[in-house]
């Protein structure tokens, strides 16, 4: 028996080099399950794994690509006990850090590991959690890397949120959008930043209740602590262009989770943090069990994860471009039937 998935060739230098493939129906092992793929979704770290500039750098051999996949258990090699065919699962971003510290090792769909932009995918039992009961397999989908990594930086760590606490969120995308729910759930105040006011109303629809156009407030900072009085949390997703501004965003012990490399260019000055008693956190996705207590969260909250866009199997390169391009909002979704 056979399957479709999509495959990045060796050597790949953008997702224009994707290719829809047949392979072989993998099969379980020891200690693994097969699941069925309903939906996956970008990030934009699967862009970076494209164009051979992810941290391993240009992929060493042919790669179905994207961590973030959920679907059906259809079988379960020997020795499984934690997961049975029928189960609704997603995929966890690192699939051997079940709990604790980091353990990071091999990310799905970096060439490391599985990728989850094909029908059949084969992974470790620890490399699957349930689903949110609450969520179809699009909106799960939506979680692995961008939804832990929200939850992460908002309530893991030493200076978790507390209701009544701030948040600022920078931008539009997939993370952003989930930090901003799932702050609002928490019971936080958020401010948002974005290059268009579109967007920004869009983000206001959400529940951001201030919301900066970073492109005509350069300095949204140092707006943010002056208007406002600073935030407790920033979710840093541009890095060296942005950090400085974030950082000087902070009211007293707040916190900037350290996220992402939209913005690589800048030499950041950390005095702010100084000033503010503030930290750095280095945030790289999270664990298994972050990514329960996300679900339940969001179980409980009824969360439901800002989709911007879907696209069929066979548009996935079309996805892609979409995910790109300048009318991304949130989550980009593609859906297998
Ligand atoms: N460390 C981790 O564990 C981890 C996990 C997930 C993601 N990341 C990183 O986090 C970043 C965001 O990932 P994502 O998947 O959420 O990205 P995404 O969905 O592709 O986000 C794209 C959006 O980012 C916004 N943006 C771009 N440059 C910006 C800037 N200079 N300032 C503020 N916003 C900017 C834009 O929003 P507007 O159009 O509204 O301006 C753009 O639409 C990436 O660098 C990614 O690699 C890291």
């Amino acid at each position: 028996m056979t399957m479709r998935a999509w495959q990045l060739p060796a050597g790949s230098d953008g997702f224009d080099t994707l290719q829809l493939v047949t392979l072989p129906d993998p099969e379980p092992g020891p200690g693994e399950v097969l699941v069925r793929i309903r939906a996956c979704s970008i990030n934009y770290r699967d862009f970076a794994v494209a164009a051979g500039k992810y941290f391993g750098g240009a992929l060493k051999n042919p790669a179905v690509p994207l961590s973030d996949g959920a679907g059906e258990v259809v079988g379960v090699g020997p020795g499984v006990t934690a997961v049975k065919t029928g189960d609704r699962v997603q995929s966890s971003f690192f699939p051997y850090w079940v709990e604790g510290p980091p353990r990071m090792g091999p990310a799905l769909g970096d060439g490391t590991a599985p990728g989850m932009l094909a029908e059949l995918v084969v992974l470790p039992e620890s490399g699957v959690v349930p689903i949110a009961r609450s969520l179809d397999f699009a909106q799960a989908a939506t979680l692995p890397c961008a939804g832990v990594t929200a939850w992460n930086a908002l309530y893991e760590g030493p200076r978790a949120l507390l209701p009544g606490m701030r948040v600022l969120v920078l931008g539009s995308g997939g993370v952003s959008m989930l930090a901003l729910q799932l702050a609002r759930a928490g019971g936080c105040e958020v401010v948002a930043t974005s290059s268009s006011d579109e967007k920004l109303a869009r983000i206001g629809d959400l529940g951001a209740v201030h919301l900066i156009n970073y492109r005509t407030t350069p300095e949204w900072g140092q707006h943010v602590a002056h208007a406002l009085g600073g935030v407790d949390k920033v979710i840093e997703v541009g890095g060296a262009g942005t950090a400085e501004q974030s950082m000087a965003a902070l009211r007293s012990q707040g916190e900037v989770a350290f996220i992402g490399v939209l913005s690589p260019d800048g030499g950041p000055n950390p005095r702010a943090l100084m000033m503010s008693g503030g930290s750095l956190r280095g945030i790289f996705v999270g664990s298994a069990a972050m990514a329960r207590r996300l679900n339940a969260a969001i179980d409980a909250n009824g969360i439901d994860p800002e989709i911007g866009a879907r696209f069929g199997f066979e548009q996935a390169k079309d996805a892609y471009a979409h995910a790109w391009g300048p009318d991304s909002f949130g989550k980009t979704v593609i859906e297998l039937d």
